[in-house]
Formats: C-alpha cells, structure tokens, sequence
C-alpha cells in the first residue's frame, strides 16, 4: 500500500518505490503539518521534525503566541489571515468581507486507485497502479470544507496534489485564491530552473540561486504561454543531470498559473503552485464545490536527468491518452510554411503527389481554407469551406490526398473571433471584451466567450461538420493570442473574476467532445506555436506544436527545455525550408532531420520546390524515423551535453529501457579550428553487456560507453550532425 496513517504518530506516509512524502497532524489542534519528501524512508517516526517542542508553541497550549505559531509551522495548505504571512494556497472572503482562514484536520480515507477530476485534465492510473489519501479539513467558523488530495504512482516515483473546497455554509463565499499545491522544504540553500521564453523562444531553461524572499513564474494570459511554462524546480547547488536532489511541481492545467518558491524567514523555501489568483475570484453557493487542478510532485535524488525520466514516464502512461498514446504517428508535410495563405486544391494536391512518392504520409492543410480568409485579418469563427480555393469542396481534396495512399489533416483556430466574420457580425457579446472600452485586437482578432456553453455548441458543430464531412484523421487546434479585456456579457455582477478558469473549463470540454465523437482522430495542440505546451494540453491530444521556430540550431535550446518535462513523443518537430523563415539561417538538411527526429516528425516545407540533393534525401529520413521512432517514444532520455550551457555543441541520447540499443544525436553547432573530436559518454546501458556502433561495427562493452565514453563522429562545418545507433550484441 503507497499510503498508510499511524496513529500512534499521527503520520501519513506516502511512498512511491523511492521517496517517502510525510504529513502529520498537531495533537491539540489538529492542524495538517508537512514533515518531509525525498529520498525514502524505511521508518516514519519523524514527527519531531515539525518541532513543535520549540517556540512559537501550539496555540491550544498557549494562545498568546498564536500568530506566531502562524508564521513558522509547516502548513502543508497554507491560508491567509491568521498569521501565516507567507505565500498562501487559500484566501476567502466572507459576505461580510472577512478574509481569514484557517484549516483543521477532520477525517481521512485511502483507497487503491485515483478519481478522475471533474471537468479537468488529470494523471490516471489503475489501482494496482496508484494510490490515494483524501484529507477532510475544515474551517469551523466558515463550514468551508477543504479536502487535500494525494496520488501515489508507486512504480513511477511521482505523487500528484489537488484540492477540492465545498462550502457547507448557509451563505455564499467567495474564493479570491485557491492554489493547489505547497511544499515545506527545509533551508533556502537551493537554485531553481523554470522555462522562459517568448514566441518562436519557448522554454528556454532559466537557472538561478534562491534567497529570500519570493521567486516567481506566472501567467496572466489565459493559456499557460510563451514566456513561462508552469514548471518550476527546487534542487540543490549545483545539481546536474546526474547528481543532486530535486523537487520539482509541474502543473497540469493550462491557463493562469502562479509557480514560486519563497526563501522564508527562518530559512525554510515554500514553493507553491496553482491558478494565479490574479483575474480570478469564484463564488462558491451553499453546498458547490470547486476543484484545483492537478500538480504533479517529482523528487530526484541524482540529478536533473532522473527527474526528466520520471515526468517522461509518468506522462506516457499516466495522462496521455488515445490511440495514438502507443502509436508511430503519421509523417506529416504541413503547407504553413509552404504556402502561408496562398494555396488552392492544385497546389495542395502537388505537394501531396510529391511528398507521397517521398514516403510521407499525412497531408495537412493549416490556416486559410475557410471563409473569405486569403491572410489573417478574416474568417476565424466561419468554419465553412472557401470553395474558391478548394475547388470541388473538402472532400475532393480529401479524396485525392487519400488516393495518393495519404492520410489527410485540418487546421482549426475555435477558440477565435475575427471582426470580419459572419459569426462576429450575428454574434458581437460573443467575443470576450468590456462594454465601453475599446477592445484590443491582437493578430485582428478577439477570443471567443468559450465559457458559454451555446458559443461552444455553435463552433463545436461547426468543427464536427467539416470533420464529418470527408476522410479527416488529423486535427491541429490552434491559439493565435492571449485573453484580454476579461469580460462576458453572459456573466452576473460580481462573476467576471471567474472567467478565465471557465473558459479553460469550455476549452477542455470542448476537446474531450471532440476527442469522444472522433476517437481515431490524432489531435495536436498549438498555440502561436508553443504556447500552451503543458500537461493540461497532453491529457487531450498525444502531441502538441513545440514552437513556430523551426531552425534546427534554435530548436535544440527550444526541445531541450520542453524535454526537460515533457516527453519526445509529445515535441511536434518538423524539417523545414532553408533560409529558416524564423532567423534566416541555413543549416544541412541532414541536421534539420535529425533535430526533428527528437520530436514527433514531419516536413514544413514546399517539397515540390525545394532543392533537389535536400527532396533526394527525405525517403532515407523518412526511413530513419521509422527506425527510431519506438525507441524515441518509449526509451529513456539522457542529455549528454547541452548547446545553451557550452555554447559549441549538443549531444543527447535515447536509450531503450532493456538495455538493447541507444541512439545518440550530436549536433556540432560551431566547429572549432584545430580540434579534437570530443568524448562522450553514454548512459542508461547494460554495463556488462557489448555494444555495436552499427555504422562503424567497432564493438564497445556497455561500461566503456558509459564510464570512459567513446569520441563523437567528426564533422565538417557548422550546424553539422551525425547520428550513433548502438546496439546490444
Ligand atoms: C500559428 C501556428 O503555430 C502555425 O504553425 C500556423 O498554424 C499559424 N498559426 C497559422 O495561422
């Protein structure tokens, strides 16, 4: 069992195969301390840990110091308003405008399994898989209930966190904040890393030293975004892919997020996670309830490489779902890059004719093939085919890409609103905006009230029309721009603090709709590229577009810092045209294919004009995806040497899980005159075991590879790659 309670300790201990994660409850006023996470342990008598012996006392004991006791135990949940001057998980506000809280321990129940959360993404496992602890605490004076839930994944070494708040009161109350996780760590001797970008920038790994005071990442954007990524982790100094302890939250939720760690006073780190209670309020009635999201807890104990390992393996099997969770994914030539907005049946059929005789296998078209939208200032809300374009309807082209033995996908944007569209102009309190001031455009174009349930319905039949219309097997849902001017004219007074939360509530149920009614459908998220890649997006679709930035040199800072959470298989990564749309740059077509390979694969380009030595190349890439491909999606990942810190060159591995083979990628980013090729030394190998490098057919033992390393291939010119297969003799 991964969680048991001792009452001669009054202890829950939660284990998972290698960390223990201890609460404990206070004797005389039974408040929910957090005792301990990390390494496992073989005994949970470490109560004393909370020190309740020293001063400021329990307040039961001694009420004088009250505020004190407030400002120094360990809340596992803290609250706002009777001492605890540290960041707080809950903040209410009474009727009457009162603000404090305080929380104490009521009952408790463990069970084999995991419920599902209602209305949002969440892990899930069987209950051979995981276990779970509801913790019933109660604000007295309130009749605010707050049940603290935990999930072990034993077999995985994660632990997920969310809370559920019922209000058992006569009258309303109003939450002005409800996080969804805290951690009590001892000392503030720790560095951090959190993902930070901008468009065409994602998640760039950010690393700094912790002090007091509050370190934070957030978004106010109404999707997690471009610029912080809600994933922070606590870890000691100098911890590297192999060493150190770490702590790490990633959230599985998809709009505003608040991540922080805070160097406290008496040199404790609170770190917590959850919605930013910036544009939110939500009104909880006599008996309603409302539910945090999902956090997702890894400890590692070496390095940052276990802890990537973790989320890798815990979101493969445990959130991701669908068919395709398993599945090979179809090569895909998407025409954005192609052809922008200018493209018509003819031309969509030529680049399907060629890349088909190449070995792709999925056709999409992206944005531009609905309303009168010829660029993007028009359409978006109007999902009816623009037959100007696509002569002969969708179906044509749908039938004569699948008759080159190819599978056929769509672009999709539902959750926007163009001024000029038919939808706006019948429609106008359907976008989100504030009466009387001016709306801000962004991309020409405002969100839709996707909170609503009858603009939901509307765009989401209009999805399922086109969808059914033809043989559609692939769907790219895409976000062009962040939630502005928070307003919706379907709201009463004193509900508009609620609608960020409920419009990622409508675009999750929008998804699961879509993914019910057409469950072969391979779904990829996007958003402006890669701005909303988080766990909340995987739970809906197996893969998401990592960034609009397609250069291979840009996308190894970009992939390396979205692997460091979220597995190969879900990176959408593509080949595209040189010089890079994004930068300018040109590298080999060799690199930018086997930067690609990392991620689920496919072309951005026009393969009909396209020069011919780089078309000459794709069936052996092709031919390489599909031999790397199961050991991309399922092998362990191990990042050898990393591009952003040395500035020169990159390196990474995927190793099989038995030991059987490794693929490792080395991209020489800036050759270095007068040089000796490099050492690398593997990981995650049979030590014991022999090795072939298949292409040069030397024989290593599985501990030379790792322990001694073995020289990279030697390359000419920048931006040069090379692949190395080794495989168990
Ligand atoms: C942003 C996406 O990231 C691109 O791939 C493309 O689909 C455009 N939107 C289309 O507007």
């Amino acid at each position: 069992m991964g969680i048991q309670y001792f009452e001669d300790e009054r202890v829950f201990w939660l284990n998972t195969k290698n960390t223990s994660y201890i609460l404990a409850l206070v004797d005389e006023e039974p408040f929910v301390g957090h005792v301990y996470y990390g390494k496992k342990l073989s005994d949970y008598h470490v109560r004393h840990l909370m020190r309740l012996e020293e001063g400021p006392f329990i307040p039961s004991k001694n009420n004088r110091d009250r505020a004190a006791f407030g400002d120094a135990f360990p809340f596992e949940y803290s609250t706002h308003g009777v001492g605890d001057f540290r960041e707080s998980c809950l903040k209410v506000q009474t009727q009457n405008g009162h603000e404090a809280c305080s929380l104490i321990y009521q009952s408790h129940n463990i069970f084999a399994g995991k419920p599902a959360l209602c209305g949002l993404p969440a892990t899930f496992g069987s209950e051979a898989e995981c276990t779970t602890l509801e913790l019933t605490c109660l604000d007295p004076v309130l009749n605010l209930e707050v049940v603290l839930v935990y999930s072990v994944f034993e077999d995985v070494d994660a632990l997920t966190r969310s809370v559920r708040i019922t209000n058992r009161a006569e009258n309303s109350i109003v939450l002005k904040k409800a996080l969804s996780a805290c951690l009590q760590l001892d000392g503030i001797d720790y560095e951090y890393i959190t993902l930070h970008g901008s468009w065409a920038r994602e998640r760039h790994i950010d690393r700094r030293a912790l002090t007091h005071g509050k370190h934070s990442i957030s978004s106010l954007r109404g999707e997690s975004g471009h610029q912080d990524n809600p994933f922070i982790a606590v870890m000691t100094p100098g911890t590297t892919q192999e060493a150190g302890e770490v702590y790490a939250m990633n959230f599985v939720y998809s709009g505003n997020f608040l991540a922080q760690a805070e160097g406290c006073q008496f040199d404790t780190t609170r770190i917590v996670m959850g919605i930013h209670p910036e544009n939110f309020s939500w009104t909880l009635e006599k008996g309603e309830q409302f539910i945090c999201p999902e956090v997702v807890m890894v400890y590692s104990d070496a390095g940052l490489g276990k802890m990537t390992r973790t989320f890798h393996d815990l979101y493969r099997s445990h959130l991701i779902r669908g068919e395709y969770r398993d599945k090979k994914r179809p090569i895909l030539i998407n025409n954005w890059e192609a052809t922008y907005f200018n493209f018509n049946t003819e031309k969509l059929l030529s680049i399907a004719e060629e890349a088909s005789k190449l070995g792709i296998e999925m056709l999409v078209m992206d944005d531009g093939w609905f309303g009168h939208r010829e660029d993007d200032n028009t359409s978006l809300g109007d999902w009816t085919v623009n037959e100007d374009k696509l002569s002969g309807g969708l179906k044509a082209l749908v039938d004569g890409v699948n008759a080159l033995g190819m599978k056929f996908g769509i672009w999709f944007e539902p959750e926007m609103i163009s001024p000029d569209s038919d939808l706006y102009r019948k429609h106008p309190d359907w976008a989100i905006q504030i009466p009387d001031r001016l709306a801000s455009r962004c991309r020409n174009q405002y969100v839709l009230d996707i909170s609503r349930k009858e603009v939901r319905d509307c765009i989401y039949e209009q999805i399922k029309t086109v969808l059914s219309s033809a043989n559609i097997e692939y769907v790219k849902w895409d976000m062009n721009r962040p939630l502005t001017d928070l307003g919706s004219f379907a709201y009463p007074a004193g509900r508009q603090g609620e609608l960020s939360h409920r419009y990622m509530l409508g675009v999750y149920e929008m998804q699961e709709r879509l993914i019910n009614d057409f469950p072969h459908l391979l779904l990829e998220n996007c958003s402006g590229g890669g701005g909303r890649f988080d766990a909340g997006m995987l739970y809906y679709s197996p893969q998401i577009w990592c960034s609009d930035d397609t250069d291979a040199i840009e996308r190894l800072s970009i992939q390396e810092g979205t692997s460091i959470v979220y597995p190969l298989c879900s990176m959408g990564a593509h080949v595209s045209d040189c010089p890079n749309h994004t930068v300018g740059r040109t590298t080999p077509f060799q690199t930018r294919g086997e930067v690609a390979l990392a991620g689920t694969f496919g072309y951005e380009l026009d393969v009909t004009r396209i020069p011919q030595q780089d078309r000459d190349m794709i069936p052996a890439q092709v031919a390489m995806y599909h031999k790397y491909n199961d050991l991309v999606r399922t092998g362990d990942y191990y990042r050898l040497a990393s591009y952003s810190e040395n500035h020169a060159y990159d390196c990474t591995e995927v190793a099989a899980k038995d030991g059987s083979e490794a693929l490792v990628t080395y991209v020489e980013v800036i050759r270095r005159a007068n040089f000796k090729t490099r050492r690398i030394r593997l990981r995650g190998l049979d030590p014991n075991a022999v090795y072939e490098n298949e292409e040069t057919k030397v024989r290593y033992t599985g501990d030379v590879l790792m322990y001694a390393g073995v020289q990279a291939p030697e390359t000419w010119g920048d931006f040069t790659s090379k692949l190395m297969h080794f495989v168990r003799v």
